[in-house]
C-alpha cells in the first residue's frame, strides 16, 4: 500500500500493487508484473479477466437506463437472468423466483429473512433460528456472521451475535467425530437431527450450509449421501434448506450448482462470485415455488430490500457472462481443467508437509501439515499457509490462504480457483510455483 494511499485496506501492514489490466487468468499491475489467477480472486472470476464482450454489454445497458428502483420498476435484463438462473437450477426451480443483491453477504441476509418470513406466512411464528455447521463461512456482515461457523471471523464481533446453533462439520480429513467413511454412517449428517432433537427444533426456521466448504476448510468435499440425508432431515422436521454455493456455484465444481453432484433440492440456493465473474456485484438468491407461494398468496410482501437490488447494469454483466459461458459450453471446461491441474500437483503429494490435496472441480483445497500421519497441524504462530502465500507471489503466482481448518484456529490451507479457462502450461506454473514455495518455507 502506497503511504499516500486513502483506501480503509484490509491489513494496514500489507503492500497492495495496483491491479491495473487483466488477461486471461493474469492480473497484471501498475509497474507491468504478471501474476497468474490461480485463485480466480477467491473464486470468483470464472470466465477470465479482460473479457471486452462484459464491459460493451454494461455500458450498452448503461446507455439506454443504469438504474430504476425496484419499489417502481422492473428491467429487462434483470427478467431475462433470473429465467435463466432458473433454468439452471435444479428442476423444482423452474417455478421459482430470484431475488438479486450486490453480492455473497447480501444473499445470506435475505436467505435468512426470508426462511424467517416462510414461517410467520405459513402459520409458524415460533421459528426464526437458522441453524448452521461449524467451520464455515457465509459472510461478513452480522446476520451471516451469525450464522457463519468460522471461529476467527466471529471472534471479535461475538457480543453482536446471536447464538442460533453449529453443528459439526462434514470434513473426513479432520473428523470431528473420529470416524472414517463409510463405517461412520454420516455421523455429521445426523449430528444435525441430533442437535434439533436437543435444542427446541420448534424455533428453527432452517439450516444453512456450503456444498463444499471453501475457503474455511478448502474445498472440503462431502461424502455421497451427506446432502441428501441433510436434505431428508430438513423436510422431516419442516425446516428449510439453504444451499451456500456462493463459491461453489455458476459452474465451479462442474456442474453448474454443487449440489447437483448428489441431486439435491433445497429450497433456497445462494449464489454469488461466479455470478458475474467479478465485472459486477452482483449476488442472487434462487427461492423455490414453495417458499415463493407462502409469500406471494401470504401477505403478498417481502418485508426486505435494498436500493441496488436487481441492477440493470450488474445483471446485464450477469447475462453478458452467462452468453460467454452458454456459448463456448465453458462449464464443460471445469472438469479436463481441473484433472491436468491435479495431474500437474500430483507430485507434491509426495512432499511431508502435504497432508492432503482435494476438492471438486475447479474449487481445490492443499492441506499442510506437521505430521502427515497423524495430521498435526503445524502451530498457527508458524503462519505456513500466509508464507507459502507469499512464497507463491514471488513466483507470481496467487493463491489464497488460510489458517484454521483442523478446530477453527490451527490448520493450515490454501485454496486454488482458478478461471475455468486455465491451460495446461499455466497449471505447469502453478505447480511449479508451489514446489518452489514448499522448498523455500520447509528447507530440507
Ligand atoms: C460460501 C460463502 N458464502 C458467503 C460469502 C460472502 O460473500 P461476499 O464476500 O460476496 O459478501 C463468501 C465469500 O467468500 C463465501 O465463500
Amino acid at each position: 500500500m502506497p503511504s499516500n494511499s486513502a483506501l480503509f485496506p484490509r491489513k494496514f501492514r500489507k503492500e497492495y500493487p495496483l491491479a491495473v489490466r487483466g488477461e486471461g487468468c493474469w492480473i497484471i499491475d501498475q509497474s507491468g508484473r504478471r501474476f497468474l489467477d490461480a485463485n480466480g480472486q477467491a473464486a470468483v472470476v470464472s470466465i477470465g479477466h479482460g473479457v471486452p464482450e462484459i464491459g460493451r454489454a454494461m455500458a450498452e445497458q448503461s446507455s439506454r437506463i443504469a438504474f430504476a428502483h425496484t419499489t417502481q420498476f422492473h428491467s429487462e435484463p434483470a427478467e431475462k437472468l433470473a429465467k435463466r438462473l432458473l433454468a439452471l437450477g435444479p428442476p423444482s426451480f423452474r417455478a421459482g423466483r430470484v431475488y438479486f443483491i450486490s453480492g455473497g453477504s447480501e444473499a445470506t441476509e435475505t436467505a435468512i429473512k426470508l426462511a424467517r418470513q416462510f414461517h410467520l406466512e405459513t402459520g409458524q411464528p415460533s421459528r426464526y433460528r437458522v441453524v448452521s455447521r461449524r467451520q464455515s463461512y457465509h459472510g461478513s456482515t452480522l446476520g451471516a456472521m451469525t450464522v457463519s461457523g468460522n471461529v476467527a471471523r466471529r471472534a471479535p464481533y461475538q457480543p453482536l451475535l446471536a447464538e442460533w446453533g453449529h453443528i459439526a462439520p462434514c470434513f473426513c480429513y479432520h473428523c470431528p467425530f473420529d470416524k472414517k467413511f463409510p463405517d461412520c454412517g454420516i455421523a455429521c449428517a445426523n449430528d444435525l437431527d441430533s442437535f434439533l432433537g436437543a435444542n427446541d427444533a420448534a424455533s428453527v426456521a432452517a439450516f444453512i450450509f456450503e456444498p463444499v466448504v471453501g475457503a474455511t476448510l478448502g474445498a472440503a468435499v462431502p461424502p455421497d449421501g451427506y446432502a441428501k440425508r441433510i436434505a431428508e432431515i430438513c423436510r422431516n422436521r419442516g425446516i428449510l434448506l439453504i444451499a451456500d454455493e456462493i463459491m461453489s456455484g455458476m459452474g465451479r465444481t462442474g456442474k453448474p450448482f454443487a449440489i447437483q453432484h448428489w441431486n439435491v433440492e433445497p429450497d433456497i440456493i445462494l449464489i454469488g462470485k461466479g455470478i458475474a465473474s467479478g465485472y459486477a456485484p452482483l449476488g442472487a438468491v434462487l427461492v423455490a415455488p414453495r417458499v415463493v407461494e407462502a409469500v406471494e398468496v401470504g401477505s403478498g410482501a417481502f418485508h426486505h430490500g435494498f436500493t441496488y437490488q436487481a441492477h440493470p447494469v450488474a445483471t446485464a454483466a450477469g447475462n453478458a457472462v452467462l452468453d460467454y459461458i452458454e456459448s463456448r459450453s465453458m462449464f464443460d471446461l471445469v472438469q479436463p481443467a481441473a484433472e491436468t491441474l491435479r495431474a500437474e500437483l500430483l507430485a507434491l503429494t509426495s512432499h511431508p508437509h502435504v497432508g492432503e490435496i482435494r476438492g471438486l472441480g475447479l474449487l481445490l483445497g492443499i492441506e499442510f501439515v506437521k505430521n502427515k500421519s497423524t495430521r498435526e497441524p503445524f502451530p498457527k504462530e508458524n503462519n505456513v499457509a500466509e508464507r507459502i502465500r507469499q512464497a507463491a507471489f514471488d513466483e507470481d503466482v496467487l493463491v489464497y490462504p488460510t489458517q484454521g481448518c483442523v478446530d477453527g484456529i490451527n490448520g493450515d490451507h490454501i485454496l486454488l480457483a482458478p478461471p475455468f479457462i486455465l491451460s495446461q502450461p499455466e497449471s505447469a506454473q502453478i505447480a511449479r510455483a508451489l514446489h518452489s514455495a514448499l522448498q523455500k518455507v520447509f528447507p530440507a
